[in-house]
């Protein structure tokens, strides 16, 4: 049966109807599991290669995009795996420079004193397909934030293909409810599923999907090799949060944009930064590639001070880094010193309140900051 993406949330990596079996089963807590005679005998042998409720979180994650996902400890986890076992020395990738600061550091830190050439590039799509020429691997974040630009992933994916490259796409902030990347053209799409994939804010944990099952195998590999893997509890904590994407999803990307056209509004709102917004320089790509924009809006108030003074003044919503949660968050992103963003630029996740609360209380932490 074809069914639409909010069901498949709900039911996806659920074992079939069985007599008084649980409609959702518990997590499987196990260090060695029963493994009598050859070593493949079962499919659990030892916690660190598998776990019965990783296979269940996986399923649903890969049937969200009718691919196969590896579930890892955490977002930079996820990351590592997609890029280290992928380049080696006189390998060059291209990535992109205004997304989250954790590719960045992998590819100096990590790949460059491995002798990897790094190209970085701004997310536009011209920019990216000109770096093309010659890459081994390409890396992309769309919508990149904290400044929310955008690229063209079919397009992006072409040029990278004809390269001879591999595409990438760090999915994080639109979740596959938000944009499938793989059906674009994308080789891996990668996931903090820290924020919305969970959405609570309550756990660590990263994936990848790919339809390569070959590559999903040296993903596996290399999760056992170092040892980076999700505890059973938070794999069955995102399962159980799955079954809400939908419904968190449509409400966080609706009061995102609701926020982010009452912000343009406003005269001491210097700019606003939303994919939704016709004023965006991308918005017709991401209109054309994106179901849902997701939970984020950026915003600038003149000045590092009355930034803090709007987060301080606000009520509902908490001063806090990450995104995706139910609970609204916001932060002046520059505090960190890794992003190209204005002293007083807000980058702002819209949770699941109700609008007309949200809205109320934003205008009342500006105008009283
Ligand atoms: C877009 C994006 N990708 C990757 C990561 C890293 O994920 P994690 O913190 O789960 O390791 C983050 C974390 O903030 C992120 O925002």
């Amino acid at each position: 049966m074809s069914v639409g993406p909010s069901t498949r949330a709900i039911h996806a990596g659920l074992p079939g109807a069985e007599q008084g079996a649980p409609l959702s089963p518990g997590p499987v807590f196990a260090a060695p599991y029963h493994l009598q005679g050859e070593k493949d005998a079962a499919p659990y042998g030892y916690g660190r290669d598998a776990n019965p409720t990783w296979t269940a979180v996986e399923a649903a994650l890969g049937a969200l995009e009718d691919a196969e996902s590896v579930l890892f400890s955490a977002g930079m986890a996820a990351m590592s795996a997609v890029l280290e076992p992928a380049l080696g020395a006189g390998d060059v990738l291209v990535a992109v420079r205004d997304g989250y600061p954790g590719v960045r550091g992998i590819a100096n830190d990590r790949l460059a004193p491995r002798g990897v050439q790094v190209r970085f590039v701004p997310t536009e799509t011209e920019a990216i397909v000109a770096a093309c020429d010659g890459a081994t691997f390409v890396w992309v974040e769309t919508p990149a934030n904290p400044a929310l630009n955008v690229c063209d992933v079919a397009a992006v994916a072409d040029a990278a293909h004809a390269a001879g490259a591999r595409l990438a796409v760090d999915n994080t902030l639109a979740t596959p409810l938000g944009q499938r990347p793989l059906d674009l053209g994308a080789d891996a799409v990668m996931y903090s599923a820290t924020k919305g994939l969970s959405g609570h804010s309550d756990l660590v944990l990263g994936a990848v999907t790919v339809r390569d099952p070959e590559w999903a195998a040296v993903l596996r590999k290399h999760r056992s090799q170092g040892g980076a893997i999700a505890g059973p509890f938070e794999a069955w904590l995102l399962h159980r949060s799955l079954a809400t994407l939908g419904l968190r999803v449509e409400r966080q990307s609706a009061n995102a944009f609701a926020l982010a056209r009452f912000l343009r509004d406003r005269p001491d709102v210097l700019a606003v930064r939303h994919p939704g917004l016709e004023d965006h320089p991308q918005h017709a790509v991401a209109a054309r590639q994106m179901r849902q924009y997701g939970p984020l809006v950026g915003f600038t108030l003149d000045g590092a001070e009355r930034a803090q003074r709007f987060l301080a003044a606000c009520e509902l919503v908490a001063e806090a880094t990450s995104f995706g949660g139910v609970h609204s968050t916001a932060e002046r992103r520059s505090r960190w010193g890794t992003d190209d963003v204005a002293e007083g630029f807000i980058r702002f996740s819209a949770g699941c309140e109700d609008a007309d609360d949200l809205l109320a209380d934003v205008e009342r932490a500006l105008q009283n900051c």
